[in-house]
């Protein structure tokens, strides 16, 4: 369904993406797992149209992404969760949720759409009514996946949902999902800083470190955390890779 392929960021001089190549086949959950810094976000946004490639092609369903068109890539159906629970605190949960189709005019389907998205979050119905702020972090985090999910994407791209939340709350957020893909046929490719927790739902799983994909496989062959470990703080690798220097872009 979508194919990194070798794709090069840049910010001024900053190499953040030195060749990263990925792919998420339909109905998968896809981890990109890596330390603070690593790439993981560049990574999600190139896909998402905000930043642009200076190599490298993104391609879905078949056909080539236009590079910096984030309008484009959510017409084709695809979604991006940003790291950090944007809410609106003074809105209540279900205005919250209306900024996200507010554009719309077609009411029947729209609110078609709340009700199945809702179904899949029972905590967020019970709470509404309540203002964004005071919701707890893991319920903040469901909110902005509701939000994105209402407009109805096939790919969900979710930058770090578990960050900052208790592990029980992580299992909850990952079951979400988990059921919204079962009901929706989503496929999913999920920024996280730690394997520990979302390997168990994770299909497969990419390690990414200083820009490069070091390591990828399926979730269950990973299951020891071992390769995770090794590929994520470069122990065995060669010296210069271990401590590669921030080269300047060309
Ligand atoms: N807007 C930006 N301007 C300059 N440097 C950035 C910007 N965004 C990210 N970076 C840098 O790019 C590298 C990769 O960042 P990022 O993709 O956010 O990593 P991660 O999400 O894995 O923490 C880091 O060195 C980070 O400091
Ligand atoms: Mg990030």
């Amino acid at each position: 369904m979508l194919e990194i392929n070798d794709i090069h960021v840049t910010y001024g001089r900053l190499r953040a993406l030195k060749g990263v190549s990925l792919s998420v086949r339909q109905g998968e959950i896809v981890c990109l797992i890596g330390p603070n810094g690593a790439g993981k976000s560049t990574t999600l946004a190139a896909v998402a149209g905000g930043v642009v490639p200076h190599r490298g092609t993104i391609v879905l369903d078949g056909k080539p992404l236009a590079a910096g068109r984030p309008e484009q890539t959510a017409r084709l159906g695809l979604s991006l969760v940003p790291e950090g629970r944007h809410v609106f605190g003074t809105l209540t949960v279900a205005e919250n949720l209306r900024v996200a189709t507010y554009m719309r005019r077609d009411r029947a389907a729209v609110a078609a759409d709340y009700e199945r998205v809702l179904n899949l979050f029972p905590r967020l119905k019970e709470r509404i009514g309540s203002p964004g702020g005071r919701l707890s972090g893991g319920e903040q985090q469901m909110l902005v996946i509701a939000r994105a999910l209402l407009t109805r994407p096939r790919l969900l791209l979710v930058d770090e949902p578990s960050l900052g939340l208790a592990p029980k709350i992580v299992d909850q957020v990952y079951e979400i999902l988990l059921a919204a893909r079962k009901a929706e046929g989503l496929t999913l490719l999920i920024n996280e800083q730690s394997s520990h927790r979302i390997l168990k739902h994770a299909d497969r799983v990419y390690v990414i470190r200083n820009g490069h994909i070091r390591l990828h496989d399926d979730a269950a062959k990973l299951a020891d955390g071992e390769a995770i470990k090794r590929a994520y703080f470069g122990f065995g690798d060669e010296p210069a890779a271990a401590d590669e220097p921030e080269e300047e872009a060309a």
